[in-house]
């Protein structure tokens, strides 16, 4: 299997709880290495930026309003599979569709406070990934 590198984004509902380091410890009890991570305040451009593929969704104002409601620490995830070994972690979008022992069953609190985001593919894994980080920030 390849190595690769995943974006994944600890959002403000788990900020608030202060329990990134018990996301971080499921992340790296799964063979995932944050080879970069960086803990900061979306402004509401860089939200709107980021989602924008969800732009024409009836949720995307609400998400833009809460992504920014608190701090969200940016990581680089690296292992084999990343991508989808950390979409497999994080589980389902929806907590309520997701299974034991993922970070979304343990910690989401519904389908938008859902603790986590994760790339969904290599192809925007990278673009994701160059949204918050340089090369030379990303140390593996
Ligand atoms: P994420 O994986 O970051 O991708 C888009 C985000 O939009 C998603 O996680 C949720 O935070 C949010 N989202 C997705 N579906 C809904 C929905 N039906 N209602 C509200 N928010 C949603």
């Amino acid at each position: 299997m390849a190595i690769e590198r995943t974006l994944s984004i600890i959002k403000p509902d788990a900020t608030e709880r202060n329990i990134t380091g018990k996301i971080n410890a499921l992340f790296e009890g799964a063979g995932l290495r944050i080879v970069a991570q960086r803990r900061l305040r979306l402004s509401r451009e860089q939200a709107e930026t980021f989602y924008e593929v969800h732009k024409e969704r009836s949720f995307f104002g609400e998400l833009v309003d809460y992504m920014i409601s608190a701090p969200v620490v940016a990581q680089v995830l690296q292992g084999e599979n990343a991508v989808a070994h950390h979409r497999e972690i994080m589980g389902a979008t929806n907590p309520a569709q997701a299974a034991e022992g993922t970070v979304r069953k343990e910690f989401a609190l519904n389908v938008q406070e859902n603790s986590v985001h994760g790339s969904d593919s290599v192809e925007n894994a990278a673009k994701e990934i160059s949204f918050f980080f340089s090369d030379a920030e990303i140390v593996g």
